[in-house]
């Protein structure tokens, strides 16, 4: 079946089997590896994209269930002139080891609104369903408060 994605902006058409996943999809037949498998049950988060402004698991979407929907991956965050104010955060902050679950992270983090995590506990809550294996996410919280102009 053929699909029509607006994917990070460009609206793009891609020949899929029905019970393909939306990660395999972006992965496999529009080449955006900066999306991530890791558990492919929805737990981990690693594969985290935008659906129309909204986070959504992309292992556990099938690439039909998007036909029509505007995307965003981690690649369509990232500025062409260098890196967001939030990918610099995780930079400076050391915010990543093996960077695995840094995508779902900066995602998960986009469509989030700073107003209503005003504080450690509520970013920790925020990035609860991305899950990190190496940090312990104080290096993650340090970059998010620093990219929301928290010091
Ligand atoms: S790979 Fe999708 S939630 Fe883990
Ligand atoms: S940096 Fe390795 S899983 Fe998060």
């Amino acid at each position: 079946m053929k699909l029509e994605l607006l994917i990070n902006g460009t609206r793009r058409q891609v020949e899929v089997e029905p019970r393909m996943t939306l990660v395999d999809c972006l992965r496999e037949r529009l080449d955006l590896t900066g999306v991530h498998t890791g558990c492919e049950h929805g737990i981990c988060g690693a594969c985290t994209v935008l659906i129309d402004g909204e986070p959504a698991r992309s292992c556990i979407t099938l690439a039909a269930q998007a036909s029509g929907s505007e995307v965003v991956t981690v690649e369509g965050l990232t500025p062409d002139d260098g890196l967001s104010d939030m990918q610099r955060a995780f930079h400076e902050h050391h915010a990543l080891q093996c960077g695995f679950c840094t995508a779902g992270l900066l995602v998960t983090l986009e469509a989030a609104d700073p107003a209503e995590h005003p504080d450690d506990d509520s970013i920790r809550e925020l990035l609860s369903g991305n899950i990190c294996r190496c940090t312990g996410y104080d290096h993650i919280v340090a970059a998010v408060r620093a990219a929301w102009g928290r010091g």
